[in-house]
């Protein structure tokens, strides 16, 4: 099981950081938090790539992120090859990020989705599989695009 996750947002997601951040704590993962850490306006990717770094690096294999809408945090980190970051709104997109896409990273829009269904959400992520199957080529081609 992943005992190490990284985490990371911009100024839109601070309150849901804190919150997820706490859950993980709580629940015995060794947290790395990329900030931010204030509500100053900051630019997303340069917290989406603090994550994924994380994750290129190995010093976590899994990740949270957060901005206000889910999306632009979630393009930063996956310009990285290792990075499978699934931006999720719902229990179900949660569940299938892990099971089709062998997510590592799921992100969270804070101006959208309520904290306790994001709670859950992350829940979801952490507990669920990868199916594997049908799913491995595809998901290997995600590390592989055509040059
Ligand atoms: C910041 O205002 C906002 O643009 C950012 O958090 C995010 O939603 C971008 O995708």
């Amino acid at each position: 099981m992943t005992r190490s996750i990284a985490i990371a947002c911009d100024h839109g997601g601070i309150d849901l950081k804190g919150i997820l951040k706490a859950d993980l704590t709580t629940a015995g993962f060794e947290v790395h938090d990329f900030g931010t850490d204030s509500n100053d306006s900051v630019d997303y990717p340069d917290f989406g790539y603090k994550m994924a770094d994380a994750i290129r690096n190995k010093v976590v294999d899994r990740g949270v992120l957060i901005c206000g809408s889910g999306i632009g945090i979630s393009m930063a980190a996956n310009r990285y090859p290792d990075v499978r970051a699934a931006p999720v709104h719902d229990v179900t997109s949660a569940r299938l990020g892990r099971e089709h896409n062998d997510a590592n990273v799921v992100c969270f829009g804070a101006r959208l989705i309520g904290n306790e269904l994001a709670r859950e959400c992350l829940q979801v992520f952490l507990d669920t599989r990868f199916e594997g199957g049908r799913h491995i080529q595809r998901v290997e081609k995600l590390s592989n695009p055509p040059v």
